[in-house]
């Protein structure tokens, strides 16, 4: 998968060089460039910002500077490797007024050949930017969550995490993804490791036997409780009122 992320501080990337993501990069299942926002500025300050049109605070990122970045990406990318002369990436734009960012988008995600990422940073982008875009490639807002970052480049380091862990080959267990909170609408159920008292506290008692069925069958019932108790609105309605046992029986 190829990645592409525009930036004013390409040095917020660095993350992405560490762990599983840096490892995915070095053995070439990733290909990240990440590049400056302000090599496209031409005057002398390589100003990327002005005053916003209709008056408030702060200020808005220029048209200009961004089509440059965003077409460089693209030209940059047809030449990196022998793609197709009309490819284009899905660019993701994220931002606080985005749609939510979900493990089914993650999934949706892994799956493109190409992506590319604006970060965002003062009071947003200059709207033309994302009609701009959008005549030239397919573009996604997404967010987070329901609170405000000061840029897009920490929304873009949990995204690519996310998307990136996905890909055949980054995460050495592929079993691991399969049980994970998110992946079927249920939280994660708790887990524990030696010695088996801790503090005066045992691990439950069915974690000791062998009986993998009754381990299965509690691993599931605490997946409903813990969902129930902490994300009521991913269990279903009547679920999430108190008819618990009903889910606990599948
Ligand atoms: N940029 C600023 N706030 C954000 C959020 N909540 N999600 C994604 N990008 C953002």
């Amino acid at each position: 998968m190829r990645l592409d992320v525009v930036s004013i501080f390409p040095e917020y990337l660095a993350p992405l060089d560490l762990s599983l993501i840096g490892k995915a990069r070095r053995d070439g299942l990733l290909d990240l460039a990440v590049h400056d926002l302000r090599d496209f500025a031409h005057d002398r300050h390589r100003t990327v910002d002005d005053t916003p049109y209709g008056g408030g605070a702060g200020m808005v990122m220029k048209p200009g500077p961004w089509a440059e970045a965003l077409d460089h990406v693209v030209t940059q990318g047809r030449s990196r490797d022998n793609s197709a002369v009309d490819a284009v990436p899905t660019l993701i734009i994220p931002g606080p007024g985005g749609e939510p960012f979900t493990q089914q988008i993650a999934r949706e995600l892994a799956d493109e050949p190409w992506l590319a990422f604006a970060c965002g940073r003062y009071e947003g982008i200059d709207e033309r930017v994302y009609e701009w875009a959008g005549e030239r490639m397919p573009v996604r807002v997404l967010s987070l969550g329901d609170y405000v970052l000061n840029g897009g480049e920490v929304a873009v380091l949990a995204m690519v995490e996310a998307i990136a862990r996905l890909l055949p080959g980054v995460i050495g267990n592929a079993e691991s993804l399969i049980e994970e909170s998110h992946e079927d609408g249920l939280l994660e159920y708790p887990v524990y490791t030696k010695p088996a008292e801790w503090d005066g506290r045992a691990v439950p008692e069915v974690l000791l036997g062998g009986n993998h069925q009754a381990i299965a069958k509690w691993r599931h019932e605490q997946r409903i409780q813990r969902t129930a108790a902490r994300r009521p609105d991913l269990l279903p309605p009547a679920a999430a009122t108190g008819g618990l046992a009903e889910l606990e029986e599948r």
